[in-house]
């Protein structure tokens, strides 16, 4: 469905200076109609100015900027698959008809919050011939061409003619994922990208090793030393042998490189974060000689310690595109702040040195000057708690920039007894004091300890993802979903936008559908809510779709007869689908005639088997993780199975004869290696390959879009 054209009418000047509006995108757009409207439908060419068609943006956050000429062919990629607009991209000096014409300049309003001149701005002009596109640099061109995008899906197509000088109050746009705890493959960071990019985030801040608590009351040095602890970079280099003891949870360098390459195409600099001197187990489980008596934290004062982070940068900094790089440093041993200035001071240096000072580095809020800390203020600071610091007094009054991750937007996946899992519209609307969430709160009790609106040390706001209980606690995409429904809110925000949540609720929906590049819902198209239907009439290679979707399936090597599917050895039917996410029923009729375990389904998020090898439950897997129930299928007894999908729940319907049942698929997280919780883990359908490696039948496949009325 195509919403209408939400202009808000704010205030009226003469006719002549035209009608102040605000075009309800996210983030909004400061807007001055003219009247009348131009029909995008009508456009066939991006015109880029020849004059700046290598032209790229010295002033962003990335090493890699594409220029005004690439940015221009991903707008005609998103022009095909968003509004299926098939237009070309030329050069020229001057703009045609029917056309979009990209082009540099300086216009006055090209200035963020503190009054100072920005990159990432525009200007947009409408009129009867077609759209002119200024930016005050390649990437202010593009955040532009994310506006036209969202103007024209809510607006079917119809630009309001006027214009409108947009740009971002802060620089620095974004989130903050916990990839330490929990490995995130390099598809799901890019399409993240897709998404943040299209609501004009310019960050992806990603935490890059960690380990889970290390509680040292109650571990045995052995026990912390086997403690889940990750460093994600993969590196052959001699150097680093050892570092990495998770080869198939990493990234190579090629693939590093493809993420922040096709981050970078989208407007969003990836931030890489590798993290010491605390939450620094994964490198004393390397080299255990360099841990405190709390294993988790770097003993600075060994000899050994800063040349080992040193070694470790000098090996990845090359791999790094970013302006700013960082090393964590957080939550180390508050006796130890003469240790932790040095520290961070000598890493600041090496960076420098390192990279001919292409590269700076930023740390989390930890020890304040007040404390004893004296780090160089050109050392950024990421602020996220007040109790480590009032960023107003401790850093900007230094001297400090200091980047916004207060803890008000604080997420922690799958349980937390002190954060939410979700990211919710209201947090950002009604704010900490009856107005909406700014870059500039960074104390959500105490107005007083925020700095004004205009105050040019506070570079940005960067809301964070954590994973503090492991990577079980939580599904690769469930990270998405914290997010889902609420960060294009908080990107408005941070652009500095003004979108209320009314008019963020009325287009919503039709933006979200559109995002470009990434399907990070697992949606498939489908005529009805009936998305995929075997019935196994026929002993054919083809397995006919009888939904109308033509999703018909492969059979490699299985029988089928008696209107089942009779699988053994290792033969499988092929579907043309990957994963559906939220909400679904996957449905089907069963009888194994083996406790041989073997795949059900099995796709690229997840996997649905019949035990494993030790046990027979009935389990899920996604990333690696294993979510059993207390449940086995029978053996030569046909069920009739669903495996439901409900917001965040999971749950497997099963029913012999007249019996039926609900079960639901739960984690069981560890809580500081001193307690357990149980809680909801949403998987998505797995539907490439079925049955492999299963002993039995099966009948009548259905996948539908939905759920029951009442599975929970
Ligand atoms: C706009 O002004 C900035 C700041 O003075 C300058 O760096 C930039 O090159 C100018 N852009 C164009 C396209 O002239
Ligand atoms: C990585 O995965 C492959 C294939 O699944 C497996 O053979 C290999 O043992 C794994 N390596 C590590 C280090 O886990
Ligand atoms: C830290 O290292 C120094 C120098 O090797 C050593 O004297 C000290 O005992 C170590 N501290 C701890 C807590 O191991
Ligand atoms: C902090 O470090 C700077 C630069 O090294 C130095 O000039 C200054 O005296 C130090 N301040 C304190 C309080 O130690
Ligand atoms: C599940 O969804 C509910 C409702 O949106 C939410 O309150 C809860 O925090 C979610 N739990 C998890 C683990 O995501
Ligand atoms: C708020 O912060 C100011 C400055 O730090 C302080 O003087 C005041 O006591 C605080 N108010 C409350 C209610 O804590
Ligand atoms: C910031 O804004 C205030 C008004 O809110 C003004 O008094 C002040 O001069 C401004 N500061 C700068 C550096 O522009
Ligand atoms: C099967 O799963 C159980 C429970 O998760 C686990 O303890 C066991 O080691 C697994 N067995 C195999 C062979 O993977
Ligand atoms: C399995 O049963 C145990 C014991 O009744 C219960 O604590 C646990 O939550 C059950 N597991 C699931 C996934 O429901
Ligand atoms: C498997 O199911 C049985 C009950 O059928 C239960 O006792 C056992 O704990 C389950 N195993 C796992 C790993 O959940
Ligand atoms: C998740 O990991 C914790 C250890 O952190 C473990 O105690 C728990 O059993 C695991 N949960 C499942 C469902 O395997």
């Amino acid at each position: 469905m195509r919403l209408r054209l939400f202009l808000q009418v704010c205030s009226f000047a003469t006719s002549w200076l035209g009608v102040q509006a605000r075009l309800v995108t996210v983030p909004i757009v400061p807007f001055t109609e003219t009247g009348g409207s131009y029909d995008l439908s009508a456009l066939t060419e991006i015109v880029v100015d020849s004059r700046y068609v290598n032209a790229i943006d010295h002033n962003g956050q990335t090493l890699i900027p594409p220029t005004l000429q690439e940015f221009a062919e991903t707008f005609q990629e998103d022009l095909k698959s968003v509004l299926g607009l098939d237009v070309q991209v030329s050069k020229g000096s001057a703009r045609k008809k029917n056309s979009i014409f990209l082009t540099l300049g300086n216009q006055t309003g090209f200035v963020d919050a503190a009054g100072k001149w920005t990159a990432e701005a525009y200007e947009l002009k409408v009129d009867g011939t077609g759209a002119v596109i200024t930016g005050a640099s390649p990437l202010g061109a593009w955040w532009a061409t994310r506006s036209i995008i969202q103007i024209a899906t809510t607006s079917d197509s119809a630009l309001p003619k006027g214009s409108a000088v947009d740009a971002p109050g802060w620089g620095t746009r974004g989130v903050m994922l916990d990839a330490g705890r929990h490995f995130y493959p390099e598809e799901f960071l890019i399409e993240m990208c897709s998404y943040l990019s299209f609501f004009k985030q310019n960050i992806f801040h990603l935490h890059l090793s960690d380990n889970i608590y290390n509680n040292v009351g109650l571990y045995s040095r052995e026990e912390s030393l086997s403690l889940y602890a990750a460093f994600r970079l993969w590196s052959d280099d001699e150097a680093v042998a050892g570092l990495n003891r998770r080869a198939n949870e990493s990234y190579t360098r090629t693939q590093f490189d493809n993420i922040q390459t096709k981050c970078a195409q989208r407007g969003v600099t990836i931030i890489p974060e590798i993290e010491a001197p605390g939450h620094a187990l994964v490198i004393v489980q390397w080299k255990p000689e360099l841990g405190l008596s709390d294993l988790s934290m770097l003993n600075i004062s060994h000899p050994d310690t800063i040349p080992t982070m040193k070694t470790i940068w000098g090996t990845f900094l090359p791999w790094f595109h970013s302006k700013v790089v960082h090393i964590g440093a957080d939550e180390y041993e508050s006796g130890l702040v003469a240790d932790y200035t040095r520290f961070v001071n000598e890493m600041n240096t090496f960076i420098q040195e390192e990279t001919a000072g292409t590269k700076s580095m930023r740390i989390w809020g930890t020890f304040t000057p007040e404390e004893g800390a004296n780090v160089s203020t050109s050392v950024s600071i990421q602020h996220w708690e007040v109790f480590e610091d009032l960023p107003y007094y401790d850093y900007i009054e230094n001297g400090y920039h200091v980047l916004n991750s207060d803890d008000y937007v604080y997420l922690v996946g799958g349980w937390s007894g002190s954060y939410p899992q979700v990211l919710t519209e209201t947090k950002i609307f009604d704010g900490p004091y009856g107005h909406a969430y700014s870059p500039i709160i960074f104390d959500a009790t105490n107005k007083t300890d925020n700095p004004a609106r205009n105050n040019s040390l506070v570079v940005g706001e960067a809301a964070a993802l954590w994973n503090d209980y492991g990577p079980n606690s939580t599904t690769v995409l469930s990270a998405y979903y914290s997010w889902r429904v609420a960060l294009p809110a908080l990107a408005d925000k941070q652009w500095g936008g003004d979108i209320t949540a009314d008019e963020y609720d009325s287009v919503f929906d039709a933006l979200h559908a559109v995002i470009p590049d990434q399907n990070l819902d697992r949606a498939i198209e489908s005529k009805s809510d009936t998305i995929l239907h075997y019935t196994f009439e026929s002993n054919s290679k083809t397995v006919t779709d009888k939904s109308g979707n033509g999703y018909d399936g492969t059979v490699h090597g299985c029988k089928i007869a008696d209107k089942s599917l009779h699988l053994a050895d290792g033969c499988y039917l092929e579907t043309p689908l990957g994963s559906k996410g939220r909400d679904y029923t996957l449905s089907f009729r069963v009888k194994p005639t083996s406790h041989i375990p073997g795949t059900l389904f099995a796709g690229p998020d997840s996997t649905f088997v019949n035990g494993n090898g030790s046990i027979t439950n009935a389990t899920l897997i996604s990333g690696n993780n294993p979510y059993s129930l207390n449940y086995t299928l029978p053996l030569n007894t046909w069920t009739d199975v669903s495996l439901i999908a409900q917001g965040n729940q999971t749950f497997l319907q099963v029913s012999e004869g007249s019996s039926s049942k609900t079960m639901e698929f739960l984690t069981r997280i560890g809580v500081n290696g001193d307690s357990l919780v149980w809680a909801p883990i949403a998987v998505e359908a797995p539907l490439t390959r079925i049955g492999e490696g299963f002993t039995g039948l099966m009948q009548n496949i259905v996948l539908k879009g939905s759920a029951p009325e009442s599975s929970s």
